[in-house]
């Protein structure tokens, strides 16, 4: 058998996997979700879910594919032959494509709105009409949105074809710190704005007595979405890792970097909302209707700021968004290669079609398909309700009832520990929370999303 490829160093594992973390979910789903949940408060049990119960699953999901050295599915079929199992890495190599398919013409809007940026599009719109009409008749017309998501699954299917380590590696460590870059400009240049602090204090001064059931439902869907938990795509990714890579350590740098660009992400968008007296609780379209006009208002005076910060920022969620596609598209590719002995570019092809065709469907469905409902949800809601209200948390509850109670302890201790190497301290409360915190806590959100609470 042909070798199987590995990540070429520590560091380009983490970016990777920092990468897949990074995404749409940070910059543009955080700060709505965020906004709609009353601000620090929410953030704070957030912060308690990343690291409870995000952080466990995560080490869970690079176990499962450092041992397996395997894609989703077929690490269930090594570490658990002839059993069930192998439908968990079913349903998260579905939920993967599914995904994508959506996920890439959210991803295609960011390329139209950063050229529009690029071009000065927004600069002579006043008025916050004028930016809901804007994005309305691009979100809802035909051809423009899909040609965007069709270029932008192409840029994706470019990386993936380039392979493990000549293109999903080699992107991360050029894009990551772009995005780093970036994202830290623009957070300084939107604290000098006057009137930020009130933007700070909506950030950072929990007000408990808005915690309902509900943010603490919130913050807990948000944090699997955003560390990319559920579906096999970081046990994807540590199918790649080397055998000297420190499982608890790699995750823990990718929620610490995670939760740090969706915290800047915050301190960019709501100090510049606040400056400019725009109410934070706008939801999904904060970052489409409401940010270009908050930049237009907020750097009004100094016409090229305005220019430069709205450019900047749509060229930071284009980025962010497409590590992000990449990891989805190889979970995959990885399952269709490995599994059904495809070419590995044969693989990706099959991945890009199919997702340019679903995904067609998806932005058809805020223009000319607008009408057609499955369960009250046009395609594209029901897509996204159906993967991350059930899929994703169904996967991490499976995931970590698989690792607490199925797996091997030996196994899982080895693949921590790297063979007893290293030192790990919290191995025990690691295991309790798999075996119980997790799954209790997760099919809690779970009824609730279902309604049935
Ligand atoms: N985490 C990414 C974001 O924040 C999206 C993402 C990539 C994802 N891979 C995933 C979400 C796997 C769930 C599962 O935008």
């Amino acid at each position: 058998m042909k070798e199987r490829v590995n990540f070429g160093s520590k560091i380009g594992a983490i970016l990777a996997a920092a990468g897949s973390a990074v995404g749409l979910g940070n910059i543009w789903r955080f700060p709505y979700e965020t906004g709609n949940h009353g601000g620090a408060a929410f953030i704070f049990i957030y912060l308690i879910c990343i690291f409870l119960i995000g952080l466990p699953i995560m080490i869970a999901e690079f176990s499962i594919g450092r041992h397996s050295r395997a894609n989703t599915a077929g690490a269930y079929k090594v570490l658990a032959p002839g059993t069930p199992w192998k439908y968990v890495g079913y349903m998260g190599v579905l939920a993967g494509f599914l995904i994508l398919s959506f996920y890439s013409v959210v991803a295609g809007w960011t390329l139209e709105y950063t050229l529009q940026a690029l071009s000065n599009g927004f600069s002579g719109m006043t008025q916050s009409k004028e930016f809901t009409l804007f994005f309305a008749s691009f979100s809802s017309s035909t051809f423009r949105p899909i040609l965007w998501m069709f270029c932008f699954l192409i840029m994706t299917h470019i990386i993936i074809e380039m392979g493990v380590k000549k293109g999903i590696e080699k992107s991360a460590k050029i894009m990551m710190p772009a995005l780093f870059l970036l994202i830290v400009i623009l957070a300084v240049c939107s604290l000098t704005l006057p009137g930020a602090g009130n933007g700070l204090e909506f950030l950072f001064k929990p007000d408990f007595s808005k915690v309902t059931p509900k943010v603490f439902m919130g913050a807990m869907g948000q944090a699997f979405f955003s560390l990319s938990l559920g579906l096999g795509c970081l046990s994807t990714y540590a199918s790649y890792f080397g055998k000297e890579a420190n499982l608890s350590r790699t995750a823990i740098s990718v929620g610490i970097i995670d939760t740090f660009v969706a915290i800047i992400a915050g301190i960019i968008i709501f100090p510049a909302a606040f400056s400019v007296g725009i109410s934070p609780d706008a939801g999904p379209s904060l970052l489409f209707i409401t940010l270009p006009n908050v930049f237009q208002l907020a750097f009004g005076d100094i016409p090229l700021l305005a220019y430069l910060f709205s450019l900047m920022f749509y060229i930071l969620l284009a980025l962010a968004a497409f590590t992000s596609t990449i990891s989805m598209h190889e979970v995959v590719t990885a399952f269709i290669h490995e599994e059904w002995k495809f070419s590995r570019r044969k693989a990706a092809w099959m991945v890009t079609v199919g997702c340019i065709v679903l995904g067609i469907c998806s932005s058809l469905s805020f223009g000319p398909w607008s009408d057609f409902h499955l369960f009250g949800l046009n395609i594209f809601d029901f897509l996204d309700s159906l993967t991350s209200k059930i899929m994703l948390p169904l996967g991490g509850m499976l995931i970590s009832i698989f690792t607490g109670w199925y797996l091997d302890r030996r196994i899982v201790w080895n693949e921590i520990s790297n063979e007893s190497k290293l030192k790990v301290p919290l191995f025990k409360a690691y295991i309790f929370i798999l075996k119980y915190i997790a799954p209790i806590a997760i099919s809690l959100i779970f009824i609730k999303e279902l309604g049935i609470l």
